[in-house]
């Protein structure tokens, strides 16, 4: 008899139980504060499962107590939220997107897993998934942004990354796809509210990425708090037995969000803490985060019959399976028992800082402002976030809040050393005032910003850093109004206005977890480069792009809109019966503002200009089953070697559901010389050409397929040619 039918044999119901919990340790790298009583529980074997511990020998001393200590010697699965890195931060999930760019992807998880498996961990809370489309929800941070197509490609390369070729390695780790489905499409941008999506929305939009993941082999999936149409998916026996365990085969181990099964009461759909883990356990969640349902209400629903051993032993033994695929029966003590080279360490920088450089989005650039010139001798260096290194971090730093960051103002210091940098913040980030000493506090808003304009005088060039602090973005952190915070538009307004009158150029470098609804700044900066959160070598990375050694390339991978008043905003819209045209008034437009987006999906600018000709796709007529080459010359303009991202959008233009006006189906990465033009090609397989149909089963329809090639989800600045479909 196999291990695991051995031990469901021995286990007592309470045992069971405990490989069906998981509690919170006190996250603390100096040490673990467990919740509660959980010592005393995993000596007796009625916990099975921790999160939010980091180090070593914390996680050793509990994995000891379980596997030494405990009857049956189960080892404990550690997990703790690695979104964009261990104690080495990446740029954040939604900046990664920018870089378009799946190896780079993969690459920064394998690095976070290999810094997390030397801390012990097994298991992480990643890859975010949610497919978001509101920039009031904090959580856009965390994930690949507004295109399905694109949040697929991101699972598949984040559960390549973590996991690596076998989950038994000692720098492997678990990943979860998270959070199952649709969270990003609550109620007015709040974290939390109900989601209403159409089963076509689903099935087109918000499912996919998750498909992507179970097809790459991720090891456990986790529900979204969140209802659809008032079902919560801790609940949703349709979506987690059927789709994703059914249709989908997924036979990984489903854990819920932290209290989510509790909150099924506060859902209104269970009474009780007895009703609420029957139906999460009758949905297929195998391990209870934090809620201590199972173990409370487990053993009452067993006795009035509500609830089978057999079920109970379905998801005890889907745990213990990946222990087992983990290596954690063999040897708990493996992830972490070599402590990682130094020259390691030094790479992975190497490797955060070319990358952040890729992630960051060039805005605007008007006149060439940037890069900035060699001869630069003063620069002005204002704003709340200049001297910010630990914000640098982004929403979710996990261990890395102890580890140090490379902040705008260090990382000028240590790559323009011959140039002067004065600096002061200006205004504090959101609120009051902070003078030129944020310490002091006694200087008024006007104070602060008069002392900034005046720094402009006798400056070369402006770097004006403003935007988020890392806490704005992330879980539970949604702004209704997500433009500037605080005081900081007046800053801009007043630095900008001093700076022009002496001719000064002004850049503006952007930091949030989220696009900013900034129309003003976007008009009136001479740049404007959006930096999101870059991670640890942020300052060095922005310092890069700043002088020229690198040049931008990242390409936005949700739309900012002009105004929130246009959210829910994306280019992946239906044209409707009658779309927007200001010759006519009965069409579908605003009054007071077009509908375009102050930047559409994909947007992104580059110390050089590239041009598209030629478009063209092999084979023109299209059988199922085919796959389909599209090419087109790309030129570089320029005068400097840069990376350009072509974009691949389709339009099936008479069809049986009517279809987006530009899907995305693919994307290709190309670096050219000053001069060089090279054939791009994307390669789509006709499959992809299919959608759900009015039946939701995904269809092959003949006729013509618009095909969209270039830089960004704007059709005046893509080429089209057109596929046929054969029936
Ligand atoms: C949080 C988040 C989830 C995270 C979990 C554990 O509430 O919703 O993304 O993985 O709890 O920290």
């Amino acid at each position: 008899m196999d291990r695991i039918e051995r031990l469901l044999g021995e286990m007592t119901l309470a045992e069971k139980l405990g490989q069906m919990t998981m509690v919170a340790s006190g996250y603390a790298v100096t040490g673990p504060v467990i919740v509660g009583d959980s010592t005393e529980s995993i000596r007796a074997g009625t916990l099975g499962n921790l999160l939010n511990m980091v180090g070593v020998g914390h996680v050793n001393e509990m994995q000891r107590l379980a596997v030494e200590e405990s009857r049956l010697g189960i080892p404990l699965l550690i997990g703790l939220d690695i979104i964009h890195g261990h104690r080495t931060l990446f740029p954040i999930p939604l900046m990664q997107a920018a870089a378009f760019d799946a190896a780079a992807w993969e690459r920064a998880a394998h690095e976070a897993a290999t810094e997390a498996c030397a801390d012990g961990l097994a298991l992480t809370f990643a890859p975010m998934l949610d497919v978001a489309r509101d920039p009031r929800w904090g959580r856009s941070a965390e994930g690949a942004g507004e295109d399905p197509w694109l949040t697929a490609r991101m699972a598949a390369a984040k559960v390549r990354g973590f996991q690596g070729a076998s989950l038994d390695s000692a720098h492997a780790l678990a990943a979860c796809a998270k959070h199952f489905c649709a969270y990003g499409a609550m109620t007015a941008g709040r974290d939390y509210a109900a989601v209403d999506v159409s089963d076509r929305a689903l099935r087109e939009v918000y499912l996919p990425p998750f498909e992507a993941a179970v097809k790459a082999g991720v090891a456990t999936l986790m529900p979204a708090f969140t209802d659809i149409a008032g079902v919560p998916m801790t609940a949703h026996r349709a979506l987690l037995q059927g789709t994703l365990r059914g249709e989908w085969g997924f036979d990984g181990v489903v854990i819920s969000d932290y209290n989510a099964i509790a909150e099924l009461i506060r859902h209104g759909v269970a009474a009780d803490l007895t009703d609420a883990a029957v139906l999460a356990l009758k949905a297929g969640v195998d391990i209870d985060m934090m809620a201590d349902a199972y173990r409370k209400g487990l053993p009452k629903a067993l006795e009035q019959g509500r609830v089978t051993m057999a079920e109970i032993d379905t998801a005890v033994r889907r745990v213990l399976r990946l222990k087992q695929q983990l290596g954690l029966f063999d040897d708990p003590y493996r992830r972490g028992a070599q402590p990682e080279p130094t020259a390691v360490l030094a790479e992975r920088h190497r490797f955060a800082r070319a990358f952040a450089a890729r992630c960051a989005v060039l805005l605007e650039n008007r006149a060439k402002t940037l890069p900035l010139p060699a001869n630069l001798q003063r620069l002005a260096v204002i704003g709340p976030l200049a001297d910010a290194d630990a914000e640098m971090r982004g929403p979710w730093w996990g261990a890395g809040e102890f580890a140090p960051h490379v902040g705008v103002l260090q990382g000028l210091r240590a790559n323009l050393p011959g140039v002067e940098l004065r600096h002061t913040v200006g205004v504090a980030v959101t609120g009051s005032e902070a003078g030129d000493d944020a310490d002091d506090g006694k200087e008024d808003v006007q104070g602060g910003i008069a002392l900034a304009a005046a720094l402009c005088d006798d400056a070369d060039a402006v770097i004006l850093c403003l935007g988020e602090s890392s806490t704005m973005s992330g879980e539970a952190r949604c702004r209704a109004e997500p433009g500037l915070p605080g005081h900081q538009l007046e800053l801009a307004r007043a630095v900008i206005a001093r700076a022009h009158t002496h001719g000064k150029r002004v850049v503006a470098i952007l930091f949030s977890g989220r696009p900013l609804v900034i129309p003003w700044l976007a008009e009136q900066a001479d740049a404007v480069l959006w930096a999101g959160f870059l991670g640890t070598e942020a300052g060095n990375a922005l310092a890069d792009l700043l002088v020229g050694r690198v040049s931008p390339s990242g390409r936005i991978a949700m739309t900012w809109p002009r105004s929130v008043g246009q959210i829910p905003l994306h280019y992946a819209q239906r044209s409707g019966g009658r779309p927007e045209n200001p010759a006519d008034h009965y069409t579908s437009q605003y009054l007071d503002m077009p509908n375009a987006p102050l930047y559409p999906f994909g947007h992104g600018l580059s110390y050089t200009h590239f041009s598209y000709a030629n478009p063209r796709v092999t084979p023109q007529h299209v059988r199922r089953g085919d796959s389909c080459t599209a090419r087109v010359e790309v030129t570089n303009d320029g005068a400097c070697a840069a990376r350009e991202t072509v974009f691949l959008f389709i339009h099936d233009v008479v069809a049986s559901v009517a279809r987006p006006l530009l899907e995305l189906k693919g994307a290709a990465t190309v670096e050219l010389e000053p001069g060089e033009t090279r054939t791009v090609e994307i390669r789509v397989d006709a499959e992809a050409l299919c959608f759900p149909g009015l039946d939701l089963r995904p269809t092959w329809e003949a006729g013509d397929v618009d095909v969209w090639l270039g830089p960004c989800a704007d059709r005046m600045k893509l080429l089209k040619t057109t596929i046929q479909l054969q029936a």
